[in-house]
């Protein structure tokens, strides 16, 4: 029988992990006290918790998940950079962000801009910096730099900043969304299968399956924006049609946007299919994070 950590157990991982290993590279209190609130105020912790599941699944709960949880966690400070710099007022102005209030409210825009910095740039250190071989130390920060940098996330940003107000095709709004979210989401399946040493054909699948599984995050961020609540979301909804931003609801409406969602949550699954078919992964061991997307 196997038994693969729960959800809850990987989020306290990296909780844990994030907690001790931030302060131990900062040496500057206003940046690490600024670094650490947007840190530690919480967050689903859903891109390690895939990368650890992913790992957790291939090696059927077999393997102690310690060992990568410096690299795996890298994805989770450069996701909390993209946060604070995408709440700015210069980007989406945004209060409220983790149930708190955002780093600039809280820090100033200086700071909160350095707090971002300093993010990202120790991302990279942690993905160098850890026992892994030496080889997928170096796949995963070029993956990652790929997946974050000005071929994904940030070229996802500025589509998104700089088409407010415009209209967008509805290929236009796949590429914005799957740059803007899905590509670092891809990214977290990328690292599961460089770092369980995976072949090309089966991390081929992976990406796949991130791919999928972050496009559709971004379409029920969009969702949730019209029909879900702050106290879930932990940050004001509403906002997408204030800033005349290019979303699924606005090209599909709400009801379109559900079965949007629905097509490509099935891609999803069928990407498990297979994987289920080339590895010891079940179909089944991602029915909790796709539990996610409930309406
Ligand atoms: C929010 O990401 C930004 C998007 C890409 C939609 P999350 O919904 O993963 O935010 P946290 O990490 O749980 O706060
Ligand atoms: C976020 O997209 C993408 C990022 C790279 C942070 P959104 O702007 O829709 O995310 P929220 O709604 O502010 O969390
Ligand atoms: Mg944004
Ligand atoms: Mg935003
Ligand atoms: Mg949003």
């Amino acid at each position: 029988m196997v038994h693969l950590k729960s959800v809850e157990a990987l989020q306290n991982l990296v909780n844990d992990f994030l907690k001790k290993e931030i302060k131990a590279d900062t040496d500057q209190a206003l940046l690490l006290d600024a670094m650490q609130y947007s840190v530690n105020a919480g967050g689903k912790r859903l891109r390690p918790a895939l990368t650890l599941r992913m790992i957790d699944a291939f090696n059927q709960g077999q393997q102690d998940l310690g060992m990568y949880l410096k690299a795996v966690c890298a994805v989770e400070l450069l996701h909390t950079y993209s946060l604070i710099h995408d709440d700015l007022p210069a980007m989406d102005n945004d209060d409220l962000r983790r149930g708190l209030p955002t780093n600039h409210k809280k820090y100033g825009d200086a700071v909160a801009i350095l707090a971002g910095d300093g993010l990202l740039t120790l991302a990279f250190q942690w993905l160098v910096d850890n026992d892994l071989d030496n080889q997928i130390a170096r796949s995963l920060t070029m993956q990652l730099a790929k997946s974050a940098g000005p071929a994904g996330m940030v070229a996802g940003q500025v589509i998104d900043v700089s088409n407010e107000g415009k209209h967008l095709s509805y290929t236009e709004v796949q590429n914005l969304h799957a740059k803007k979210t899905g590509a670092l989401i891809e990214y977290a399946m990328q690292a599961a299968g460089i770092m369980v040493n995976a072949n090309q054909e089966v991390i081929k699948v992976m990406t796949s399956f991130g791919g999928h599984y972050g496009l559709a995050f971004q379409i029920y961020d969009d969702l949730m924006d019209q029909i879900g609540t702050t106290a879930r979301m932990g940050k004001l909804i509403h906002k997408d049609d204030l800033e005349a931003k290019n979303t699924y609801p606005g090209l599909f409406g709400v009801e379109g946007t559900k079965q949007k969602l629905s097509e490509v949550l099935s891609l999803a699954r069928k990407d498990l299919t297979k994987l289920a078919k080339i590895t010891p992964i079940k179909v089944t061991d991602f029915d909790d994070l796709l539990a996610y997307f409930k309406i």
